[in-house]
């Protein structure tokens, strides 16, 4: 996988950044061999990738006249939606504007939004969450209205919930309980979709996955909308579930989508800290909300790092709480909510309440362990306004995409609203571009093989392993050029091994798109030699307005 020159800098429309567009090596198209006369075959009308927020709000959009087909490789419960605490941020106050959303979300962005987009989403989320309402998603009130509560970067208390700290399991509950009664969506749980398939024209046709079931099947699909989700599990410390490994920006890329911003991941500062046990994220509406970061020394340091203190943008914070541990010496720091009311604690973040417990911590006594860990993948798949990727019939949203929204850093709770947002734009796509009967067209051959390799058997856990450390200690918070040569170096020689096999289950192919999308990271954040929002350069620790101001796109070189 080599990488290749600069290819071209292309003008956007006015108002949004330009862009670097790179070629990058890949030496497969498809991870496994096709034959698809003799492969098991679906028909739909769209075929939908990934059962979070975005994907299942864009089947039931979709499914109001077609049929859709919702395949995710885990459980429908599997997607970081479920796991989202804090909320989703919407402009439902009468104190609050749209202009003020819009200004928060591009100042947090700094510089890389597009602001088109992030006016569309901001504007549209109010209609749809009152839409969520109605299909019973049980946002918290208070005196009859929805309560909003303060995150870091946002200039209102504007992110509302459900069930305190249980926001995301209580949408994607309701999603749930509305495609399971939708006579047009048919689900299948299980299902690992491996690559998508795409025509000599380079029109995608749908997808080809595997089921334990039925073992290799081909989905053909007019459109086929891609919601597969974040990347979180290519760091060894994240919030994200283990579904969550690349699949969705490496079989893109593979296909030849553009990949956008791929150097920006953001960490989140807030991830129980408990050696041994899996991490867990710690909700930043607990700092809305008044908890204190603390030191080892029983300090509280995050004045010292920014004027917001404990409500500086999540990437201020992280590298605040990143240099205090290396000050300490320490392996984490202490979220300080002992002064909070214990009764009130326990209603408004029963999770987090229930988690402390089990761990023996009494939050009215004790202090929270934490420390940062990966959680959002920023930069995705590129979309325009109508949820398009570079592909023709091939749509993109929720975290898998870039839209434009979050540029260079993701304001707090704003990617459950994209995926609402860019969830139903995608589906009414769909129904507005696909003809009735588009299940019944014809199919063209598909037929690959890949080369018969001898080398060696390699251990894919082994790999992913040693990989999730590699791109922990290179590819993290803080970034510099000869850690991130060094990775690239390990990554490209593992990859050379592990592109060369033919994988028959879920671990080997995630081993594949880890390895994929971790090259593709490392590079990307290699050429942006600035600091820039999520993206920190110790070697170029100022943004560069001249030569940086603009998004970088990767396209797999033919
Ligand atoms: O801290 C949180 O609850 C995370 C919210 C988000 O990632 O938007």
């Amino acid at each position: 996988m080599e990488s290749k020159k600069i290819m071209s800098k292309r003008n956007t429309t006015e108002g949004t950044p330009a862009s670097e567009r790179v070629r990058f090596g890949e030496p497969r198209r498809y991870l496994v061999d096709i034959d698809s006369i003799s492969t098991n075959q679906l028909f739909a009308d769209c075929v939908v990738v990934g059962a979070g927020l975005a994907g299942l709000r864009a089947a039931l959009e979709a499914a109001d006249q077609r049929h859709v087909i919702v395949v995710c490789k885990g459980t429908l419960e599997d997607s970081n939606t479920w796991k989202a605490q804090g909320g989703i941020a919407s402009v439902l106050n009468a104190d609050d504007t749209f202009e003020a959303h819009v200004a928060d979300t591009l100042k947090t962005g700094c510089g890389l939004c597009d602001e088109r987009i992030v006016r569309q989403v901001v504007e549209q989320g109010p209609e749809l969450i009152k839409q969520l309402r109605q299909w019973g998603t049980p946002f918290d009130l208070v005196d009859g209205r929805i309560d909003a509560t303060l995150e870091g970067g946002h200039s209102h208390a504007r992110v509302i919930h459900a069930h305190g700290d249980e926001t995301g399991r209580a949408i994607a509950e309701t999603l749930i309980a509305q495609v399971k009664n939708a006579p047009n969506i048919r689900v299948l749980e299980g299902f690992f979709t491996i690559d998508l398939l795409t025509d000599e024209d380079n029109r995608c046709l749908g997808i080809i996955g595997q089921d334990a079931q039925h073992g290799l099947q081909i989905l053909w699909a007019a459109k086929t909308i891609l919601a597969s989700g974040g990347v979180g599990q290519l760091y060894r410390e994240t919030t994200n579930p283990p579904v969550a490994t690349a699949d969705g920006v490496a079989m893109a890329y593979r296909a030849g989508a553009v990949l956008r911003d791929m150097e920006m991941v953001q960490f989140h500062p807030t991830t129980l800290y408990i050696a041994g046990a899996s991490r867990a994220l710690i909700t930043e509406t607990l700092r809305g909300e008044g908890a204190f970061l603390l030191d080892t020394a029983g300090h509280r340091f995050m004045g010292e790092y920014d004027e917001a203190g404990e409500l500086a943008p999540r990437d201020v914070v992280s590298r605040a709480i990143l240099a205090q541990m290396r000050k300490t010496e320490s392996t984490h720091v202490f979220l300080d909510v002992r002064h909070l009311d214990k009764g009130y604690f326990a209603k408004r973040f029963p999770l987090i309440s229930d988690l402390c417990e089990s761990f023996d911590i009494d939050v009215s006594h004790d202090l929270i362990p934490v420390r940062p860990s990966a959680h959002y993948m920023v930069g995705g798949v590129a979309t325009d306004a109508g949820a398009r990727t570079s592909i023709e019939n091939l749509y993109a949203c929720g975290e898998v995409a870039s839209t434009g929204l979050h540029g260079a850093n993701r304001l707090g709770s704003n990617s459950l609203l994209e995926g609402l947002v860019f969830g139903t734009i995608a589906g009414r796509a769909v129904v507005e571009t696909t003809t009735a009967d588009a299940a019944s067209m014809k199919h063209p051959l598909i037929k690959y093989q890949i080369p018969h390799s001898d080398r060696s058997r390699l251990d894919a856990a082994d790999v992913r392993n040693s990989l999730r450390a590699l791109m922990w200690r290179n590819v993290g918070i803080t970034r510099k050029a000869q850690p991130l040569a060094e990775a690239q170096e390990i990554i490209r020689f593992w990859h050379r091994y592990v592109m060369d096999k033919i994988f028959d289950s879920p671990v080997g192919w995630e081993c594949q798109n880890m390895l994929t999308a971790s090259l593709v990271i490392a590079h990307a954040a290699e050429l942006r030699k600035e600091s820039r929002g999520v993206h920190y350069r110790m070697d170029f620790p100022d943004a560069d307005e001249v030569h940086f101001k603009n998004h970088i796109e990767m396209v797999k070189s033919n």
